[in-house]
Formats: structure tokens, sequence, C-alpha cells
């Protein structure tokens, strides 16, 4: 049972500037992933994927964990004595956030600030970039408490580092710090806590100033072609262009005028002025 917060507290959230800051909110349990949070996390989610007000969200974490992976009482022990069907019942739950947040309306921001986890690899990969602080800690600690790396973690690992590093990491245990698991490329960036938040909101801003369809269409584009072969890809891109335009005509055409005829801008220098053609 949990007792120490409300389901509605797991998950905490605000919208300012454009800019949907939701954190894990256990951080007297550091943040582990209980069915309870992954419910609410579902439900937040929900609620702001087409809120016109967002238009990036980032994940945090409060306290001094990101997320310390899975809840070993309330996701592993407490599910298992309902049997098979609570264990599958847990699962969906929170791999259903992580696929959620994966192919999100809005693109998404990894912003770690301690402890990440085992299952945190869910959501860690689900975010389309990802900043860390030099001071956080990434683990697969599986190992250390006898089973393998599941819930994707051990997908993720390969899918972001090397065979090799994706190897020892899970078979010995041992953290990464946050500059580690940029080398690694388990993040985009590391740097000190400090200034983790400011670098994140920059990076956020960056993203406000596009196309919100071109991102949705960019963010999926870079998710689908890394597991297709070359013509699969370039077929998939025309496509999705193609698709993309049904929904916004405009934009690019208002980003090819304000370049060639208004002179206003170089698209290899930054974005066009969008609320041109909004207005
Ligand atoms: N599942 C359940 N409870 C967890 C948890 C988890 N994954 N991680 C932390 N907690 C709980 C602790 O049991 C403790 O509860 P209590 O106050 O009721 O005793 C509380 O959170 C604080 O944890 P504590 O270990 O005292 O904090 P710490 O700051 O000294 O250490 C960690 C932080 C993250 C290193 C440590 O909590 C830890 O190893 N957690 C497990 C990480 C893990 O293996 N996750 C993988 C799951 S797939």
């Amino acid at each position: 049972m949990t007792t120490e917060h409300s389901e509605k507290d797991t998950v905490a959230f605000t919208v300012e500037a454009g800019i949907a800051w939701v954190s894990f909110n256990r951080p007297e349990k550091r943040n582990a992933m209980s069915p309870t949070l992954n419910r609410r996390m579902m439900e937040v989610l929900d609620e702001l994927e087409f809120r016109a007000d967002v238009g990036v969200l980032v994940l945090s974490g409060e306290g001094t964990a990101w997320s310390a992976g899975m809840d070993l009482k309330e996701y592993f022990r407490e599910t298992e004595a309902h049997g098979l069907q609570g264990t599958r019942k847990a699962q969906r739950e929170s791999y259903g956030w992580w696929r959620r947040l994966r192919w999100y309306q809005k693109p998404t921001i990894a912003m770690v600030n301690g402890w990440c986890f085992g299952g945190g690899y869910g959501p860690l990969f689900a975010c389309d970039l990802a900043f860390a602080a030099d001071e956080a800690k990434f683990g697969l600690s599986e190992i250390n408490w006898g089973i393998l790396p599941g819930g994707g973690a051990a997908k993720v690992a390969t899918e972001l580092t090397s065979f090799r590093n994706a190897m020892y990491h899970a078979l010995t245990g041992e953290n990464i710090d946050g500059r580690k698991a940029a080398e690694w490329g388990f993040v985009n960036e590391s740097l000190p806590l400090a200034q983790l938040k400011a670098r994140v909101t920059d990076v956020a801003n960056i993203l406000l100033q596009k196309n919100p369809v071109a991102l949705k269409a960019t963010k999926d584009a870079i998710r689908r072609v890394r597991e297709m072969a070359y013509d699969n890809a370039e077929d998939y891109l025309v496509r999705a262009q193609e698709a993309a335009n049904s929904y916004d005509n405009e934009g690019r055409k208002e980003g090819i005028k304000q370049f060639i005829d208004d002179k206003t801008y170089k698209p290899g220098l930054g974005a066009y002025d969008k609320s041109k053609h909004q207005a």
C-alpha cells in the first residue's frame, strides 16, 4: 500500500512559457516507479499531450533521484502476489506510458538530475533528448539483486551505447556518472547540476521556435528509420513528409518565402518566424 502520497501527488507538473515540467514525485522513495505512479503518469501525459500551451515536455525527478527504477516492493513483490495477471497488468501500465512517451506528440527531454536505475532506462530512452547532471548516477542494478535488465532496459543500453559498454554495464552493475553517460551516448550532454535546468530550458526554447508539425514528423522519422533498410527509410521519409504536408502545407512555403523573397532569416542559422503564417 502506498501511504506516503495520494495517487495524484506521485507525479508533479507545471506548464510555463510553453514547457511542461513533469517530475517523478516520490522523493522519499527515490522516485521508484510504483503501479500508482505509472497510472498517474499516463493520466498526466494524456492531459498534456494536445494542450495548445504545451510545446515541449521535460521529465525530471524531485529530490536526489531521477528515478531509482521499478519499485521493488510495490511493482514486483506486491503485484507478483496476484500471480501472472498482477505482473502483466503492472507491466502494461509501465511499458504503456513509456511507449506513449516514445511517440509523444510533442518533443520530450529527460532532465536527469540524480539516480537513474534499471526500469528508469525505459523513460530515459522514451525521451527524445536527454541531459544529465555530472553528479547523476546511471546503473543497471538488476544484476545486483538477481534478475536480468528487463522492462526494455537491456535493449535501451544496446540501443544507446556500444556492445562492450552495455555488456560491462549490465554484468557488473557498476554505476557511471553523468559525464560517462554522455560519453557512452546515454544522454546528449552532462553538466553541473546547478546549470542543468538552465541548459534544458535553452534547448526547450530552441524547439519551441520550430514548426510543431515538422518536429513531430522529424522525431518519429529519427526513431523509425533506425530499424529500416536504406530504401525503406527513403520511401518512409517521402510518405512522412507528404503526410506532414497534409497538416501543414503553408509552414514550409512560408519558410522558403522568408528566406528566398523576404530575406529575413537564413535556415542554416535558425528557424523562420512561424508567427507570420499562423497570424
Ligand atoms: N524500490 C523500492 N523502494 C526503493 C527503491 C526501489 N527501486 N529505491 C529506493 N527505495 C526506497 C528505500 O527502500 C527507502 O525506503 P524507506 O525509507 O522506507 O527505507 C527509500 O526509498 C530511500 O532509499 P535509500 O536507499 O535509503 O536512499 P539512498 O539515497 O541512500 O540510496 C539508491 C539511493 C537509489 C542508491 C538506493 O535507494 C537503491 O539502491 N535503490 C534501488 C535501485 C535499484 O536497484 N533499482 C532497480 C529497480 S529495477
